[in-house]
């Protein structure tokens, strides 16, 4: 792999974010947050002028953030349309010009990043230091695969001739690809998919959550703004049924999902059942992640980790902590300190920077969660579980909680929220427990918390797992260091923010020339 920089001396670096630990910066930001409340947000299909239903917070359902319009079947067609006649100008315009483009709207959302940061709060329930993560992954995607199109998209690979002929590669774009996101990354993961999907030549037409369809009507607002034309990159807000209607059109040429893996396989047999010709599914799913600890492991550290990676996000995060392992001779210490650490965490509205937890994204995630604890209350030990403030009754709140459980198969779903399962094992059982995660058919993220070279190695070489963190947290992998995605029921790959992601959204081409 060649590297961007030695191709083109770019010195790129990853989005700085903001510093809330400084005064300074911090309490200007948020008087001027307080200020962006007043401010009510539309999103509707690229080229339409109906009146929408209304968007509220997940901290407070009677507060309106904006109004949304859901795309029809008949917004849907001519999008589709309208993106497969613009696709081949696109290409033709090449890497360096798509990467111009990609890399001004990245400077774009640098200089919105207060209305995504009042977005990502409002309609998303993030809390601050969430959304300023969210905003910098957001822009990161953009430059990263701006650098990739130079890369992979400028200039013709040549190959091998042993007979005389020139033979050369290239890749192209594919058409109108379908890039449908989650609303756990309302910014990020419903950029970074039509990011790469741009810079590989495609157009796109962009689906996101229902959940959040403010924070992508803004983004691609940015980009038309950045230049990139309204015939290449569009917003189709609406629930699955749109997503279903994007996915079964005959003419689409791919499709980027991130989201539940139940959802992945129905997009898999609309794929398979529809006409037209057969086109890439690229499926980012979820998880059942664990992290391992055993003796050796420094009990601080473990609690610090076990906080941020269970609890951060209101544990709304794929890559998220469900199931911690721990080893049986240190775990009754362990697991005291980890309630402890639980004790502390403050749960409640997002926009107070004193809040650690916020709420769920709407009821049906609430009921899913209160469900499984009520099944917990009954098959399992209570460990510890948070009281909800009273101010939790406006919104959709779940409390960390903490239980015990006698085996992994005990669990037959991700569960999408502050929940954490605990199960002890013996240090000779440390193969079963491999084999244990391995099982459950999903390989999304491992955490290992040891000290032991051999043992890294034994869990690296056995874990079918897309990203293994070892005496760290297991969230927040970074554009570019940590390319993210699993495998099995968690993913098909290519990793996002990684070196194979754009070239998954191109097609081929040779060109022999005989001499
Ligand atoms: P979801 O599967 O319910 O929805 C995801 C998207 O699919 C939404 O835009 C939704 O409208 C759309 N959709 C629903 N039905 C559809 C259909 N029949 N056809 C086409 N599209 C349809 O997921 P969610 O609740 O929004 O997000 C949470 C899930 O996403 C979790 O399982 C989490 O693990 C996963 N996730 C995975 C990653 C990753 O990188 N692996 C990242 C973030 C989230
Ligand atoms: N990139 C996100 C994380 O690592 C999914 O938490």
């Amino acid at each position: 792999i060649v590297l961007p920089q030695e191709i083109f001396g770019e010195d790129r670096r990853n989005s700085a974010g903001v510093d809330l630990s400084d005064p300074l910066v911090r309490e200007p930001l948020l008087e001027r947050l307080t200020a962006l409340e007043s401010r009510e947000w539309t999103a509707s299909p690229t080229g339409s002028k109906r009146k929408g239903e209304t968007v509220t917070s997940p901290y407070d359902h009677g507060a309106k953030v904006g109004t949304v319009v859901d795309a029809t079947q008949a917004d849907v067609d001519r999008m589709v349309r309208t993106a497969t006649t613009a696709q081949p100008a696109w290409d033709a315009l090449g890497g360096q010009a798509r990467a111009r483009l990609l890399d001004r709207t990245a400077d774009l959302f640098e200089e919105h990043r207060e209305e995504f940061f009042s977005l990502c709060v409002r309609e998303g329930g993030k809390t601050l230091p969430d959304a300023v993560l969210e905003v910098r992954e957001a822009v990161d995607f953009l430059r990263f695969y701006a650098s990739e199109a130079r890369r992979q998209f400028t200039a013709a690979l040549p190959l091998p001739g042993p007979t005389g002929e020139q033979n050369e590669l290239r890749l192209h774009g594919r058409g109108a690809f379908v890039c449908i996101s989650p609303w756990n990354f309302p910014l990020a993961i419903f950029t970074g998919p039509v990011a790469a999907a741009l810079a590989a030549g495609n157009t796109a037409i962009a689906k996101p959550a229902e959940q959040t369809p403010l924070i992508g009507a803004l983004a691609i607002d940015l980009m038309h703004r950045a230049d990139i034309p309204e015939d290449v990159v569009f917003l189709a807000p609406g629930d699955g049924k749109v997503g279903a209607a994007l996915t079964s059109h005959p003419m689409i040429a791919g499709v980027a999902f991130t989201g539940s893996t139940e959802v992945a396989r129905i997009i898999n047999r609309t794929l398979a059942d529809r006409d037209g010709p057969i086109i890439p599914f690229i499926a980012e799913t979820g998880g059942q992640n664990a992290m391992i600890v055993d003796s050796s492991a420094l009990p601080e550290q473990v609690t610090r980790d076990v906080m941020s990676s269970a609890f951060q996000s209101a544990g709304q995060r794929c890559s998220a902590l469900r199931v911690l392992f721990v080893q049986e001779d240190v775990a009754d210490g362990m697991v005291a300190m980890i309630a402890g650490g639980m004790q502390a965490l403050d749960i409640g509205d997002p926009r107070d920077l004193t809040t650690d937890v916020g709420p769920v994204i709407d009821a049906e995630a609430k009921k899913a969660l209160d469900q499984h604890l009520a099944w917990l209350d009954k098959n399992a030990k209570k460990i510890g579980r948070l009281e909800l403030p009273a101010a939790a009754k406006k919104g959709t709140f779940v409390a960390p909680a903490m239980y015990e459980i006698g085996s992994l198969r005990e669990l037959n779903r991700e569960n999408f929220g502050p929940i954490l399962h605990v199960i002890r094992f013996s240090a000779e059982g440390l193969g079963k427990v491999i084999d244990e995660i391995n099982s459950t058919g999903y390989g999304l993220t491992l955490g290992l918390q040891s000290r032991i070279d051999t043992t890294r190695d034994f869990v690296e070489q056995r874990a079918r797992v897309g990203n293994l963190y070892v005496n760290r947290n297991q969230i927040g992998a970074v554009v570019e260091s940590q390319p993210f995605g699993g495998e099995g029921l968690s993913g098909t790959g290519p990793k996002a923010g990684g070196p194979h992601y754009v070239a998954r959204f191109a097609t081929e081409r040779v060109t022999c020339i005989d001499t």
